[in-house]
């Protein structure tokens, strides 16, 4: 039986992982994470997705998942290390290195190794490949190497690992047609195959993509205050062109991907990265819009030292994932501001900021102005009328047009969306 061993046990890895041992192949996960490691040994979960706990218990019970702390041989290594950013925007490749350093020792004739982290172009090539030859491997005939990105949305992790199609991107065609042969597993979309630069290549402009459109329905937003109109009612009716998909705006771009990927390119090649710095810049100024906005308001109301109750820590809906979360730089602009605060955010478990409470009731009493900043679920689903028997002033600020506005203003409240021409 094929056996892989999966590096970085994280979003990406631990449910991929959990995809191979539940279709038959034999899979050691390892990860530098010891507390990590040690709660999927119990079968327990570090992360949450959902249908992820169920698969992990099958995997573990079938015998066919182990998971440590050290790399094993195998046949196939699949790296699925963080690949962020530094504080001046340039790449950090320093765990694509390491993890890539940690299975020279265990490398054999034969072998494929999987980058899966998303990566600037040409990094299997310019990083990768000088540490695989200690190995002593011929690389493309003994070693086979190949890029194969990621696309998954957090949340609906399983349903995309089998239905969207996948780039794999190898160092030579043999790399490229052994790497879509092991996704066939379990992948059910189309697999193209490319070289490890275009797979790169491929992945970081997809999220660029993302941004640059998410920086424009920004600044529709902006204009769309100044100029009466609602954004957010001229996007959906734009968008019924055949050939015109505006994104959604919104406090800022969080994550690990869209908020990240676009600067490899700025760093490649500052000179052409035009539009791709812009939106970045734009995104990034989101959090400061949003925070001076809530301020406004409260200021319209001449409220006494106000207090704000922000909603929503995740950087999108119905997840647990702070990373590069907008509502981070919100939460300092409201501190810049000297804005009481509290926080809070059903997905989170942790009390990871200060001012943060992980009860809803706690955040909400006494508050001036709810600032809702991620569409989760729970917020949708908020009863206006129980809400208001905690609030001191009765006003929402909706960066995602998520709430059901009649209800919240039937119950009292003033509604402020961000984007719309009424604020
Ligand atoms: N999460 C997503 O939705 C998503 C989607 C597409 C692509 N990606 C890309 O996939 C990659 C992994 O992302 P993630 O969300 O799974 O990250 P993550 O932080 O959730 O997981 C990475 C794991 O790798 C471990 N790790 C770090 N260095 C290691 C090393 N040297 N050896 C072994 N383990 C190590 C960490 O402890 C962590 O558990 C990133 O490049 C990311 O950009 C993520």
């Amino acid at each position: 039986m094929e056996k892989i061993c999966v590096i970085g046990l994280g979003y990406i890895g631990l449910p991929t992982s959990v995809m191979f041992a539940n279709h038959g192949k034999k899979v050691h996960g390892m990860d530098v994470n010891i507390k990590a490691v040690e709660k999927i040994k119990n079968k327990q979960l570090h992360i949450e997705e959902n249908g992820l706990e169920e698969r992990l218990v099958t995997a573990i019970d079938s015998g066919n998942l182990t998971v440590s702390t050290s790399p094993e041989q195998a046949d196939v290594f699949i790296i699925a290390v963080p690949s962020p950013i530094n504080a001046d925007h340039t790449a950090n490749l320093d765990y694509v290195r390491s993890a890539t350093k940690s299975i020279v020792p265990y490398l054999q004739k034969g072998n494929l190794v999987i980058l899966e982290s998303t990566v600037p172009p040409r990094t299997v090539l310019d990083v990768m490949m000088p540490i695989l030859v200690e190995s002593g491997l011929e690389i493309g005939t003994e070693l086979l190497v190949s890029h194969s990105p990621e696309r998954v949305i957090p949340g609906r992790v399983f349903e995309e690992l089998v239905n969207n199609s996948r780039i794999v991107g190898g160092i030579n065609e043999e790399s490229s047609e052994k790497t879509a042969e092991l996704y066939r597993t379990f992948v059910k979309g189309e697999i193209i195959k490319t070289d490890a630069t275009t797979a790169e290549m491929v992945k970081v402009m997809e999220n660029t993509y993302r941004d640059v459109n998410i920086a424009f329905a920004n600044e529709l937003a902006r204009i769309s205050e100044n100029v009466g109109v609602n954004v957010w009612e001229a996007i959906r009716l734009a968008n019924h062109h055949p050939r015109v998909n505006i994104h959604m705006p919104g406090p800022g771009v969080g994550g690990h991907c869209i908020a990240v990927d676009p600067w490899f390119l700025v760093e490649l090649d500052q000179k052409n990265a035009q539009i791709i710095h812009l939106a970045r810049k734009t995104n990034d100024s989101m959090p400061e819009f949003t925070a001076l906005k809530a301020k406004r308001v409260v200021d319209e109301h001449q409220i006494n030292n106000p207090k704000i109750a922000v909603l929503g820590l995740a950087f999108k809906a119905n997840i647990d994932d702070m990373r590069e979360s907008p509502s981070v730089e919100v939460i300092h602009h409201i501190k810049d501001l000297n804005l009481e605060y509290s926080a809070f955010d059903p997905h989170i478990h942790e009390v990871n900021i200060a001012n943060q409470t992980l009860n809803l009731e706690e955040a909400i009493t006494h508050a001036d102005l709810l600032l809702v900043l991620t569409d989760h679920n729970e917020f949708k689903n908020l009863d206006p009328q129980e809400v208001a028997k905690h609030v001191r002033s009765k006003i929402v600020v909706d960066t995602k047009n998520c709430l059901n506005r009649e209800a919240w203003e039937a119950a009292g409240f003033e509604v402020r969306v961000l984007g719309d021409s009424k604020n």
